[in-house]
């Protein structure tokens, strides 16, 4: 497989968990300590050897190309100030050597639809996805940088998974290997969020993705599935039908930061790791547990 250099970040959705904090900022500004949400991804695919980060919006998500363009004022006010270490900062959101683009998805017609509107940046050559929400929390290798090392290697796309209670199978794509337990393993089939009962086993689909650009031409002829909408896991079943298309169970820890207490878990989990704030998380944690 060629080198991965475009990642994919569909922001369109509407953050209706969080409101009324989502009324006006998008749920991928929200913050896990000082960084919002979207950053963490980015720097995953940053990591991962990507250049070129294609952002699928609605039109409510202006606050997302705000944050990724340059802050002028901002940074003179910074310079002048001489706080060099703030304007590192800054200037880090974005790396000099990587370009964010930003596509409208005009209408909410479903994940698959959104990676579709991606089609035109991406052309011809294989791409991740990342949905935000999924926050992976790992020591040393990212996981989309896990991911790409395995498809470079074995030829493939590459689906992040992990195990789920069964009871779980309705709120994710699920993965069928038909019965090997390997890791990686050979997809045969998926489907979008079965009920426990029809589940094809409990490996979920967690919100990563290294792609073949065939999913584009699929994804062009699915018609809506789950929901009444165009689903990205649809396409990706009739992938693995013709290509090798792998589940990975990746190292590290994801957060479902699409829900409140994912966002707490992962926020507790940053704090616990931060070298100015960890002492302090930890005596308050402790105290607040012994009340
Ligand atoms: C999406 C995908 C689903 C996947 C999940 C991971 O669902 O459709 O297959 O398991 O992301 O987070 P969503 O959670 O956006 O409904």
């Amino acid at each position: 497989m060629l080198k991965v250099r475009k990642a994919v970040f569909p922001v369109a959705g509407l953050g209706t968990r969080f409101l009324p904090a989502t009324k006006t900022v998008p749920k991928e500004m929200l913050p896990i300590v000082d960084r919002p949400l979207i950053q963490y991804a980015v720097d995953e695919a940053i990591e991962a050897g990507c250049d070129t980060l294609v952002f699928v919006t609605n039109r409510y998500k202006h606050a997302v190309a705000d944050y990724f363009d340059k802050a002028y004022e901002l940074e003179q006010k910074l310079e002048k100030a001489g706080k060099q270490d703030l304007l590192a900062m800054v200037r880090e959101v974005l790396p000099a050597h990587v370009r964010a683009v930003f596509v409208t998805q005009a209408e909410a017609l479903g994940l698959g639809h959104a990676v579709l509107c991606a089609e035109p940046v991406v052309g011809n050559e294989p791409f991740a996805v990342l949905l935000p929400d999924d926050l992976i929390w790992t020591r040393g290798r990212g996981a989309l940088g896990q991911m790409v090392d395995l498809a470079a290697s074995r030829n493939a796309s590459v689906i992040a998974v992990q195990e789920v209670p069964r009871a779980q199978t309705g709120s994710y794509g699920i993965v069928d290997t038909a019965g090997d337990e390997g890791n990686p393993a050979r997809i045969h089939g998926m489907v979008e969020k079965p009920a426990p009962e029809d589940a094809p086993g409990t490996r979920a689909v967690v919100g990563r993705y290294v792609l073949s650009p065939r999913v584009f031409e699929l994804l062009r002829d699915t018609a809506p599935g789950r929901g009444g909408e165009i689903q990205l896991t649809d396409a990706l079943a009739r992938l693995a039908t013709s290509s090798n298309v792998l589940a990975y169970a990746f190292e590290g820890m994801r957060f479902d930061c699409g829900t409140r207490i994912g966002l707490v878990e992962a926020t507790i989990r940053y704090a616990l790791d931060h070298p100015e704030l960890a002492d302090r998380a930890r005596d308050f944690m402790r105290a607040a547990l012994a009340e």
